[in-house]
């Protein structure tokens, strides 16, 4: 008889996975936790090495399109529950090479699917199959209103289309099978670890650097910005307390223009770089946008606010501030990370824009 709870978090070594395991590691000693990571160019074990040697975490290398891996996985360990979050995640490489979304995003949510199912049937009793996704799914708000757990999905780019996928089949398997499943979706993520493509880090980089800070379009996009580490406690509370089949979003209320949450960062910069002031915005160059560019993201999160308690930060200056000390001290992360792969990504990406 067994007597830990089992739990599979997938895309640990990623930027919110790694903030994901952290939290689960230090809050659960009493679980075993297995991080499958495939680790692709996202997924960086440096991100835990301050909880690599802990008794209750492992980490396998595993990718979850490949459905013998993800069998023998589940044989080797027998999970109670599973915090789904290894993806494709990023809307711009969606748009260059769409397959390799439609593979991990839904192939390999289709396989972890079918593993839980073929070992859990029959006892459903204390599993969960929990899937992280995106407000992404419901496409894009005009200048009013808001996203909520009952907005009708219409997604637009090959990344929320390839997520909204994955919800789907998610429900499908809890509707017709019977596994119990809870889904979240959240807004924009910043915060430490974050791959370098994704507009703050890059951003940081950049300014840093000097080099120009590309903002695509006229930078009148809107985004919903949330801290990870309270995407990571809204997962934790989800996970242990959410209502079995339901959907919780999960957002920062917290809209930015693109071009204001540029120059913020532009003069957060200039202070910690005891540069004169203006110097960092003169780095912002207007690019060619984004085909098929959502206009605008905004997350209603009150049904887990009131359900289940939740709430984030309340200083969007105050999380920036942290998370640009965290890139200027980690300059190390930074450079290692900036692998030959990536400035290839990065030339090909922004040199004809
Ligand atoms: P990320 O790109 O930083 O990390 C993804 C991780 O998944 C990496 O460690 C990568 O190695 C791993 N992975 C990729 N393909 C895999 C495969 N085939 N098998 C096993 N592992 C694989 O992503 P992130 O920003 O941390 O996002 C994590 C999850 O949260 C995703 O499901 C994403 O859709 C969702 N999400 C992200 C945001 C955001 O703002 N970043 C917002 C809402 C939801
Ligand atoms: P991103 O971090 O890629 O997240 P998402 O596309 O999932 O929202 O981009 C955030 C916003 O910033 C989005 O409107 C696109 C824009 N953006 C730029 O203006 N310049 C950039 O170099 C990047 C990467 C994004």
């Amino acid at each position: 008889m067994k007597s830990k709870r089992v739990i599979l978090i997938t895309g640990g070594a990623g930027f919110i996975g790694s903030h994901v395991v952290r939290t689960i590691v230090s809050n659960y000693p009493d679980y075993r936790i297995v991080n499958a990571d495939k680790l692709t160019y996202a997924g960086n074990l440096e991100n835990l090495k301050d909880i690599e040697n802990k008794e209750n975490y492992v980490f396998e290398k595993t990718d979850i399109v490949d459905k013998k891996a993800v069998v023998d996985l589940f044989d080797k360990y027998l999970f109670d529950g599973i915090i789904h979050l290894a993806a494709e995640s990023h809307v711009d490489r969606s748009i260059t090479g769409p397959d390799e979304f439609v593979l991990t995003n839904i192939v390999g949510t289709v396989n972890l699917l079918n593993a839980a199912l073929a070992r859990w049937k029959g006892s459903f009793d204390g599993k969960l199959f929990y899937h992280i996704s995106t407000d992404e799914v419901y496409g894009s708000l005009g200048r009013e209103g808001m996203f909520t757990e009952e907005t009708a999905y219409d997604p637009k780019s090959p990344y929320s289309a390839s997520k909204a996928s994955s919800d789907h089949m998610v429900r499908a398997y809890n509707h017709t099978f019977g596994i119990p499943v809870v889904i979240s979706n959240c807004s924009n993520n910043y915060g430490p670890n974050q791959f370098p493509e994704k507009l703050i880090p890059l951003a940081i980089n950049n300014i840093k650097n000097n080099k120009p800070v590309p903002v695509y379009g006229k930078g009148e996009n809107i985004r919903d910005w949330l801290y990870v580490e309270d995407h990571a406690s809204a997962i934790d509370l989800i996970f242990h307390n959410g209502k079995i089949g339901e959907t919780y979003n999960i957002g920062g209320n917290n809209e930015w223009k693109n071009i204001d949450l540029i120059s913020l960062l532009c003069r957060i910069m200039d202070k910690k770089l005891n540069r004169p002031a203006g110097t960092s915005e003169k780095l912002i160059t207007f690019v060619k946008d984004r085909p098929g560019h959502d206009l605008r993201y905004a997350i209603d999160s009150s049904k887990l606010q009131k359900e289940l308690g939740w709430s984030p930060i309340p200083s969007f200056q105050t999380g920036l501030e942290k998370t640009v000390a965290w890139y200027l001290s980690n300059s190390k992360w930074l450079e290692n990370i900036i692998s030959g792969d990536y400035s290839k990504y990065y030339d090909s990406m922004y040199s004809g824009r």
